[in-house]
């Protein structure tokens, strides 16, 4: 444990008693974020609903549970000012989230607790973090030897008339996490393991396993992709598509964190008519860009 000199905080581990404090937190750090930073011609940013903030506790939960050493917070007087939560999955370090109180930033504790979740990393070879457009967190991610990988979005309402046929994209269950981590190691060296018992659970999964090439893919109940990984661009645009083509015909979805390698899933969502906007980074340690890729934020 130790104290800030800047903000009267602590340092501490993470309890299971703070997730729910934890998930308040983040939810009003990335809504005064998203308030700051959305453009005007952008949808209104929103707060969490009830159903997605209980996902991030199941989520958050999870990570306490199998990386008890990489869950941090700052603590006040008012109670939990700031999270840092990291994991190690084989030999690769991932940041699932980090947000400091609005008021409190820009006084250190960004720094303090990026530091204790690092030293959960000690002895990995590579690094991975999503980074969002804040230039506090742009700025720390660098000054802790992160690479900073400029990511794109692509948003809107599919435009169902330029859906294709996708053959052989079937629906997958927990009985795949093996073919999923062989796909994981080979695309960015590290697999999602216990993570999977998660998703399988809160996410559609679809499959691709061709005899040419394999992937998988965790979609969001609006069709947004939550995790793509595939072994060659045909698996993962296959898969993509099979993503849209469940977006509600009359709402918005979002294909996120592609990064200048996946030129494919640019293609892809371009071809659905969405938008393209440059948004965030990829921060890498130690690796290239994972390709054919689309990671998540939390679980990278
Ligand atoms: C990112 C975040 C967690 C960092 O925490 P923090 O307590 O603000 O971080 P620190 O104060 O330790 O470091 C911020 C750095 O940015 C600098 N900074 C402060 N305001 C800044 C600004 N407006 N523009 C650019 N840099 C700024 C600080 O001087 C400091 O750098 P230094 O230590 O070299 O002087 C916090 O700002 C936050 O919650 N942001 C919103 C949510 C978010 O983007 N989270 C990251 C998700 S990937």
């Amino acid at each position: 444990m130790s104290t800030t000199g800047a903000a009267p905080a602590t340092i501490r581990p993470m309890r299971e008693a703070d997730v729910p404090a934890v998930e308040r937190l983040t939810d009003e750090g990335f809504y005064e974020l998203d308030v700051r930073t959305t453009p005007p011609d952008r949808p209104v940013p929103a707060r969490r609903s009830q159903g997605r903030a209980l996902r991030w506790q199941r989520r958050m939960h999870h990570i306490l549970a199998h990386d008890p050493g990489g869950c941090w917070v700052a603590e006040t007087q008012d109670g939990v000012v700031g999270v840092a939560a990291a994991m190690k999955r084989d030999l690769t370090w991932i940041l699932a989230t980090f947000v400091v109180s609005p008021a409190l930033q820009g006084q250190g504790l960004g720094s303090r607790l990026l530091e204790s979740a690092l030293d959960h990393g000690r002895g990995c070879l590579r690094g991975m973090l999503s980074a969002s457009p804040d230039p506090r967190a742009a700025r720390r991610y660098r000054l802790a030897g992160f690479s900073l990988h400029p990511t794109m979005d692509l948003s809107g309402v599919v435009d169902r008339s330029c859906l294709p046929v996708v053959e052989r994209v079937r629906e997958g269950s927990s009985s795949d996490i093996d073919l999923m981590d062989s796909v994981d190691r080979q695309v960015r060296d590290s697999a999602h393991g216990v993570d999977h018992e998660l998703l399988t659970t809160l996410y559609r999964l679809v499959v691709v396993d061709r005899s040419t090439g394999s992937g998988y893919a965790y979609v969001e109940s609006d069709g947004s992709p939550y995790l793509v990984a595939a072994t060659n661009r045909r698996s993962a645009t296959d898969l993509l598509w099979e993503c849209l083509a469940s977006s509600d015909p009359a709402a918005s979805c979002t294909v996120g964190h592609v990064t200048p390698a996946n030129e494919w899933a640019v293609d892809v969502g371009l071809a659905a008519r969405l938008d393209l906007r440059s948004q965030g980074y990829l921060g890498l340690r130690h690796m290239k860009p994972p390709m054919p890729y689309l990671p998540s934020g939390h679980f990278l």
